[in-house]
């Protein structure tokens, strides 16, 4: 049986002293950094999902785009923020065995095109740009998407 080869950054992060003390912390810790996890990706979609539905002409059609957006832009940023810092906790911790990982992999990809749609959405929102309702539509889906890849991760 052939042994996996990894790009040297992998094999050279998994062998570093941060990942071996990631890997060895107290259960007390990683399941905080989950709950991390969790919570903030939990604020990042729903301020997401507020912004994106108003942007798709699918609720609070009241209240201006521009408002909105200014209104939940520091909550997104703070949330992503989050998401990532405990993200990469977590994927340093065990690095091999998550970048071995299909669903791991997938959910990268995803993310990628989550952070650049979402910054084009809210920074399109906040000038007063005419609401791109497809890529609004597109976003939730792939947030969904992302969501079900990083369930799938513990799970293949
Ligand atoms: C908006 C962005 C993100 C979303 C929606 C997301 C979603 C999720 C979900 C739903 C889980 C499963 C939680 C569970 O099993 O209870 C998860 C786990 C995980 N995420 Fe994320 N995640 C995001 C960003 C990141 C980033 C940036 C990284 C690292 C670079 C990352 C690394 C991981 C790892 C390694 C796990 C597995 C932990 C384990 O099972 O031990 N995530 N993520």
């Amino acid at each position: 049986m052939s042994v996996p080869t990894h790009p040297a950054v992998i094999e050279w992060l998994a062998q570093t002293s941060v990942a071996h003390a990631f890997n060895e912390a107290d259960p007390w810790i990683f399941a905080g950094v989950m709950s991390l996890h969790l919570l903030s990706l939990a604020l990042a979609f729903g301020t997401s999902l507020i912004l994106n539905l108003r942007l798709a002409g699918m609720g609070l059609r009241a209240s201006p785009a521009a408002n909105i957006a200014n209104y939940l832009q520091p909550y997104m940023l703070a949330a992503f923020s989050l998401v990532l810092l405990s993200g990469l906790w977590l994927f340093i911790a065990d690095v091999l065995k998550f970048w071995s990982n299909p669903a791991f992999k997938t959910k990268l990809v995803l993310l990628i095109v989550i952070t650049v749609a979402q910054g084009w959405l809210l920074h399109g929102a906040k000038s007063g740009a005419a609401p791109a309702r497809t890529v609004a539509a597109f976003t939730v889906l792939t947030w969904l998407a992302a969501i079900i890849a990083g369930r799938l991760i513990g799970l293949i």
